[in-house]
């Protein structure tokens, strides 16, 4: 071999042995391999080695540069294991980072806890579409078409016979349809109307009641909904069932609470009248009975539906509906 090559390698494997880290190691792959390197001047001064140790020479240092790659690549694996065992890169005195948890939306929290009363109370969940047609709307829930109760409801249509529900009562004949009585289900979900004020949203949330059983009573709605908004709001909010209209129920009754801001003394959430309305009931038409193909001498049986956001603005104290919908953080954060 040639005597320089001799050289070089026995200088370049002493340093790597006396090399201290990973750092030093480096230096070093660039001092003997590198493009300026010891290795690589060597063979470009090849040219003026006498001609006949030109060949051996040029092989020689090509060996070596093997040779050293190997070295290297050695010593730097062992340098890595002993480094990463003294990592101290890691402060363990520091305090922890926080992870940012979402929350459930009020409207959401409250459609839970309007689900979770009644389904203790036995009910069942049945959803249906928000996408609906005209005859589950309004037809099998006795509003005809041209009946004046349709204009009760701004409806948003997607075409002729397909509407955006305009409130979950259809889930009534839909679950009637597909199913013999005992029936006593809850229905919450979307509704649609083409109206937007203080305390109106084009979308807003509903949950629909519907029990059916042979001798289901007004005194059955009564206590329904009496431990239900005792459940929800508190024992001692008194509550009144007021006579009322809709065409899909027989009597019929609205039902007010009790202002839960002023208790009954007149404010302007109440307009002075101390009451507030929170849903719409009454016993199931017969008409809603026949469309369904339900026996109407057998069977009885009560519908109840309401606001969710309604009944979030009381039970919270929020006066603008639209808060709701504008997902403004700080608001969300209060729930
Ligand atoms: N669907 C009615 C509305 O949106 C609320 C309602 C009233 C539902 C009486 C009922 C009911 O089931 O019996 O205004």
């Amino acid at each position: 071999m040639h005597n320089s090559i001799i050289d070089i390698e026995k200088q370049a494997l002493e340093s790597i042995n006396k090399a201290d880290d990973s750092d030093q190691l480096e230096q070093l792959s660039i001092k003997y391999l590198g493009r300026k390197g010891v290795l690589t001047g060597f063979l470009r001064n090849i040219s003026s080695l006498p001609v006949e140790e030109r060949p051996t020479a040029g092989k020689d240092a090509n060996i070596l540069k093997g040779r050293l790659e190997k070295v290297f690549k050695n010593a730097f694996l062992k340098f890595e294991s002993v480094e990463d065992n003294n990592y101290t890169g890691i402060d363990v005195t520091l305090p922890g980072r926080l992870t940012q948890k979402g929350s459930l939306h009020p409207i959401t929290q409250v459609a839970n806890e309007i689900c979770d009363i009644f389904l203790r109370l036995g009910f069942d969940i049945a959803e249906s579409p928000e996408v609906e047609t005209d005859y589950y709307n309004f037809e099998a829930l006795n509003i005809p078409k041209y009946h004046p109760a349709r204009d009760m409801q701004d409806t948003f249509y997607v075409s002729e016979n397909i509407v955006l529900r305009t409130h979950t009562s259809p889930s009534q004949p839909r679950v009637m349809e597909k199913t013999n009585p005992p029936v006593r289900i809850i229905s919450p979900g979307k509704v649609f109307r083409c109206d937007s004020d203080v305390t109106h949203t084009p979308m807003f949330n509903q949950v629909e009641g519907l029990m059916v059983d042979k001798k289901i009573s007004f005194g059955d709605l009564k206590g329904i909904l009496t431990t239900f908004i005792h459940q929800f709001f508190d024992k001692q909010t008194s509550l009144r069932f007021r006579p009322s209209f809709f065409p899909f129920t027989e009597p019929s009754a609205e039902v007010d609470i009790r202002c839960v801001m002023c208790k009954g003394k007149g404010c302007r959430i109440c307009s002075k009248t101390g009451w507030l309305e929170v849903l719409g009931s009454g016993m199931v038409h017969p008409a809603v009975f026949e469309n369904v193909g339900y026996d109407t001498k057998k069977y009885t049986g009560f519908a109840f539906g309401m606001g969710i956001e309604r009944l979030a603005m009381l039970k919270f104290g929020i006066d603008d509906i639209r808060k709701f919908f504008e997902n403004d953080i700080r608001f969300l954060r209060q729930f």
